[in-house]
């Protein structure tokens, strides 16, 4: 069978569009994982119909989970704290998505039996010793021994004791994993953590389960102990500022356009690439802010900007723009001069060696670049101007380079080929919809 591939010849022609985003992958993940905790009939608004959620729902109905979506509408019975009903010898398929994997193991941890955990063939590359040491200090068990990916069997304990964890990535995933078991764990589980996004901590605080934070500069310490129930919960789920992201960009890279993105989050532990883009000069208006389930909303207003910077990308903007680097690269390649970014050895742990692939890419568009497993360094070209046929493949269908190589070619021109389009369905199914809407022209 052929393999499926787009192709974009031209440059995207000025636009002005009002548009929304599919709903945000991390909410919409964890709402499912702790409605089906709760105890009560859960409903979410614009809960994310991607392929990470659809599988979200279909462990947990293997779980025993009722699940009923409607249109717009998903509603979960919850089966209360470790609270599942399956038979032995069940198999879990996180597919490609990282938050899954590893934030469903939190919820096995008293399972009598062994559950096998499968992901796809990138998720089977991943770290998950990074989630399984802490689960292990705990008393859970995972088989084979030794063994650091997919697939693996975890195996739960009746006997599990809290632990005192410290946190040093900035992973959200390792982070919300520890959180989540504590809601199986007695006693005290205590977190020192480097900053990350912090949904799981406002969704626990919603839900008034028993949650003490207090932040410093760099650190967050999280004390949490377990709860008696979890009553339901009720969201909207707003727009994915990680999916915005590439309106943004594609905005700012193109002539004389403007985009609104209706009902983004904003959560400040999400918004480094707004930060990022604003000390490059760009043209971005945060309106309409409102608190929607405790977490912060509005509008983003985009415009055109001709006069891009450089920058030298503070690391502490690291973790709160984590997704978004491959696009904010693009922007870099047309900025007035070099820009720097360090200390991001975490992009080539993602759905794919995102700093590797995007040095690859770039190099691709003639952009100059120095790069090595921890930092890359773009020179600029505000001229940038592509003549030449690109084509992307092998880059382990991880969606977010299908998007960033899609609004490269609609801002820079040439002739792009672009290997496994469904890679978007992941995260962002409408993206090539709302892309033609802007009057882009790809076959
Ligand atoms: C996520 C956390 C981040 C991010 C991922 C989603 C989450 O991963 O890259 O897309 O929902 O917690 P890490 O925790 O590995 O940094």
């Amino acid at each position: 069978m052929s393999k499926k591939y787009i192709e974009i010849y031209k440059k995207i022609k000025k636009f002005h569009k009002n548009i929304t985003v599919d709903g945000d992958k991390s909410i919409s993940i964890r709402w499912a994982l702790l409605a089906s905790q709760s105890l009560g009939i859960s409903k979410a608004k614009n809960l994310l119909k991607s392929e990470d959620v659809v599988n979200t729902l279909k462990c947990l109905k293997q779980l025993g989970v009722n699940i009923v979506s409607k249109k717009n509408t998903c509603l979960i019975y919850g089966l209360g704290i470790n609270g599942f009903k399956y038979k032995s010898n069940i198999t879990l398929n996180a597919g490609n998505s990282g938050t899954l994997g590893r934030l469903i193991l939190p919820l096995l941890i008293k399972s009598p039996y062994k559950i096998k955990i499968v992901g796809d063939k990138s998720l089977s590359k991943r770290d998950f010793s990074r989630v399984m040491t802490p689960l292990k200090e705990m008393g859970v068990n995972f088989y084979p021994k030794n063994k650091s990916t997919l697939p693996i069997y975890i195996k739960g304990s009746e006997y599990l004791r809290p632990i005192t964890y410290m946190e040093k990535k900035g992973s959200a995933q390792c982070k919300s994993c520890v959180m989540l078991s504590s809601l199986n764990v007695p006693g005290d589980t205590i977190i020192k953590a480097k900053k990350s996004r912090d949904h799981t901590e406002r969704m626990f605080k919603n839900l008034k389960l028993p949650i003490k934070l207090n932040k410093s500069k760099n650190f967050d310490y999280i004390k949490l102990s377990s709860p008696k129930r979890i009553n339901k919960l009720n969201m909207t789920i707003p727009g994915d500022i990680s999916s915005a992201a590439f309106f943004i960009v594609l905005t700012i890279l193109s002539d004389n356009s403007k985009i609104v993105l209706k009902n983004i989050n904003i959560n400040s532990s999400r918004i480094g690439i707004i930060k990022i883009l604003k000390k490059m000069g760009a043209k971005i208006k945060l309106k309409n802010i409102k608190i929607q389930n405790g977490e912060k909303v509005s509008d983003i207003f985009v415009k055109s900007t001709k006069n891009l910077r450089g920058i030298n990308c503070p690391t502490s903007l690291n973790s709160s723009a984590i997704d978004e680097f491959l696009i904010i690269f693009l922007v870099a390649a047309k900025a007035k001069g070099i820009s720097y970014f360090k200390n991001l050895s975490e992009l080539n742990q993602k759905e794919s060696p995102r700093l590797k692939i995007a040095t690859r890419i770039l190099k691709l568009m003639n952009v100059k670049v120095k790069a090595n497993e921890n930092s890359i360094v773009i020179f600029g070209n505000p001229k940038l101007n592509l003549k030449k046929k690109i084509i992307i493949d092998n880059y382990l269908k991880d969606h977010r380079i299908m998007m960033m190589s899609v609004i490269s070619a609609l801002s820079f021109g040439g002739v792009w080929k672009i290997f496994d389009p469904d890679s978007v369905k992941t995260s962002f199914p409408s993206f090539l919809g709302i892309i033609k809407k802007l009057g882009a022209n790809i076959k």
